[in-house]
């Protein structure tokens, strides 16, 4: 058997047949992981596409002398994540990290914005993150109930749009934003059946990024340059989070970028003003200025500097 921090390890990787999950599925295998390699193979906004790249990365895999299995299903349909838990499963025999990643994007400006645009956006990415939990958390609670010892890990994956917004991707943002909430309430249900739950917010060049943001996620011209957006700079966190080296690190979100690790801190109570009493509005009002003024500005959206 492989060494490595996953060794003896089973795990899922969403959306994992190119991008950045294609990278986790790969540096999971490196670190002795057996893989279910997931992904439905559609285009970057959802449209269906010819075929499943998930295959073809189970065969990377195999190349190197790791074992994976392909899983092609949608992880955002009760049928898709339930298969999916099942294939580690069948497969393995045992289910021990879910990374939640596969997703795809629909930008608009909100006014140009169209319902179908919206749902399926939150459906891939929300519902995506929260069916594969729901039917991998079932297991580990009905593995903890029979007695036997769980060291289970999730990681989601959020964005950066997520966690301060960004300009053309409203359906994105809330979308991402609601991984992180549900990030936090499954930490917190989850802890107590050996369950650990982060998110990370990753940025890499994909297919996803590569136009949009050509000259940041460009890769080095000078040969052996470190090449700073490469997806495979992304994985090590995850691939940690996803171990049982990381014991007692639940409920967090990471930023993940190049060589750059960050924890982001969420919402704190910030100036607070308590009267006891009603406020008129005009009173409101004017404690809400105080209020702020005497509070940090918040960081700027994406796309408005
Ligand atoms: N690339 C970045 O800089 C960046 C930044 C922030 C967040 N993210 C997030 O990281 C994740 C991976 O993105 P990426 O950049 O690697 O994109 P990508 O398009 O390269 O890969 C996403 C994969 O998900 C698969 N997929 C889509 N819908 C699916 C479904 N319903 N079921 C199964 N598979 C499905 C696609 O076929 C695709 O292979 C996404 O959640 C994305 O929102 C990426």
């Amino acid at each position: 058997m492989t060494a490595g921090i996953c060794r003896g390890r089973v795990v899922i990787v969403t959306g994992a047949g190119r991008g950045l999950g294609r990278a986790h599925a790969l540096a999971f295998a490196a670190e002795g992981a057996r893989v279910v390699v997931n992904d439905l193979g559609v285009g970057p906004d959802g449209a269906p596409g010819p075929d499943s790249p998930a295959g073809r990365v189970v065969d990377e895999i195999r190349a190197t002398g790791g074992e994976a299995v392909a899983h092609g299903g949608d992880v955002a349909s009760g049928e898709g994540a339930a298969s999916l838990v099942a294939a580690a499963l069948d497969s393995f025999g045992r289910l021990d990290t879910l990374v939640n990643n596969a997703g795809f994007l629909r930008d608009r400006m909100l006014v140009n914005l169209d319902e179908d645009d919206w749902d399926a956006v939150m459906r891939v990415h929300l519902k995506g993150h929260f069916l594969p939990l729901k039917h991998a958390a079932a297991h580990w609670r009905a593995e903890a109930k029979a007695g036997r010892e769980v060291a289970a890990r999730v990681v989601n994956t959020s964005s950066g749009a997520g966690l301060l917004g960004s300009v053309g991707q409203g359906n994105y943002s809330a979308a991402k934003a609601g991984v992180v909430g549900l990030t936090l309430v499954a930490a917190a249900e989850m802890s107590r059946y050996g369950v650990q739950v982060n998110a990370i917010a990753p940025a890499a060049r994909t297919r996803m990024t590569e136009r949009t943001f050509a000259a940041t996620m460009a890769a080095p011209d000078e040969p052996g340059a470190f090449d700073a957006m490469a997806p495979e700079n992304v994985s090590p966190l995850v691939v940690w989070l996803g171990s049982a080296a990381s014991a007692g690190v639940t409920g967090r979100v990471f930023e993940a970028e190049a060589g750059r690790i960050t924890v982001m801190q969420g919402w704190h109570p910030g100036p607070t003003a308590d009267r006891a009493a009603r406020w008129s509005p005009a009173e409101a009002g004017e404690t809400a200025l105080k209020l702020l003024a005497e509070s940090q500005p918040p960081q700027p959206v994406y796309g408005t500097r």
